[in-house]
C-alpha cells in the first residue's frame, strides 16, 4: 500500500472504522484514553492518526481538520485508498435552537450546507446529504442503553465561521436545523458516493441563541460521552 498525498500509512494499519475529530490532538487524546495498544499511522501535516482496539475490535482515530475541503480530502483517501467502511465524525457545534443547550449531544440525521461541494456530482437537482441509517440507529440505541440523551436532526455544515451576515443562521433555525458545524455534509456525500457508512455526532460547544459557550472542562466530559457512543459503532 502506497502513502496518499495526505496520509503516510504504507500498510494495512488503518481499521475499517475510523473516528474523525476535527482536532488532531483530540485524535491523540482518544487513542491514549479510549484505545488499547494504539499505534500512530499518520503525522503528515501533523494530522495525527492512530489504530488500536476498543473492546477487542480494531478502531482508528484521525484528525479531519476544519471545514469541508479538509474532511473531504481525508475521508476520500481513507475510503478509496485504505478501504475504510465506517467514518464517524466526533465534533462540536453551535446551537441554533433555544431548547438545544450547551453540552447536549446531537446526531446529524442530515446535513444542509451552503457549500458547493455537491456540484462535482452534477446532479439534476439539490442533494440531501444524510447519515447512514445503520450507524444512526445503532448510535441512538447505544445512547439509550447508556442513558445518554441525544437529539437527532438536520444540522448545517457551513463554509463560514465568521459570517458577514450575523443573522443568516436564523433562516436555517426557522427550518428546524438544530446546529452548525463545518464538515458533515462532505463526509456524508463522500460516503454516499462510495457506498460506505458515515455518521456525525456532535456536542454543543456554544449557542448562537444565548451566546453561552462551554468551558474546556465541560467540553471534555460531554466529549467523552460522545466518543463512548462512537466507539460502540466499530
Ligand atoms: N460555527 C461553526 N462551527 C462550529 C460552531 C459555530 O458556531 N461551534 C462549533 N463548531
Amino acid at each position: 500500500m502506497k502513502p496518499t498525498p495526505h496520509i503516510g500509512a504504507t500498510n494495512e494499519t488503518i481499521a475499517k472504522t475510523v473516528l474523525l475529530p476535527g482536532d488532531p490532538l483530540r485524535a491523540k487524546y482518544i487513542a491514549e484514553r479510549h484505545l488499547t495498544g494504539a499505534v500512530q499511522f499518520n503525522a503528515v501535516r501533523n494530522m495525527l492518526g492512530y489504530t488500536g482496539t476498543y473492546q477487542g475490535k480494531p478502531v482508528s482515530v484521525m484528525g479531519s481538520g476544519m471545514g469541508i475541503p479538509s474532511i473531504g480530502i481525508y475521508s476520500y483517501e481513507l475510503i478509496h485508498f485504505y478501504g475504510v467502511q465506517r467514518l464517524i465524525r466526533v465534533g462540536s457545534c453551535g446551537s441554533f435552537q433555544s431548547d438545544l443547550k450547551i453540552r447536549d449531544i446531537v446526531v446529524g440525521l442530515s446535513a444542509s450546507t451552503n457549500s458547493n461541494y455537491a456540484s462535482q456530482f452534477a446532479l439534476p437537482g439539490t442533494y440531501a446529504p444524510s447519515a447512514s441509517w445503520r450507524l444512526l440507529r445503532l448510535a441512538v440505541e447505544v445512547a439509550e442503553r447508556k442513558g445518554i440523551d441525544v437529539k437527532v436532526g438536520n444540522i448545517l455544515s457551513s463554509d463560514i465561521f465568521y459570517d458577514d451576515n450575523k443573522d443568516a443562521w436564523k433562516q436555517w433555525a426557522n427550518m428546524g436545523v438544530l446546529a452548525v458545524e463545518m464538515e458533515a455534509a462532505a463526509l456524508y456525500m463522500n460516503a454516499a458516493r462510495a457506498g460506505v457508512d458515515a455518521l456525525c455526532i456532535l456536542t454543543v460547544s456554544d449557542s448562537l441563541v444565548t451566546h453561552e459557550a462551554t468551558t474546556a472542562e465541560e467540553r471534555q466530559s460531554s466529549f467523552n460521552q460522545m466518543v463512548e457512543i462512537a466507539l460502540e459503532l466499530a
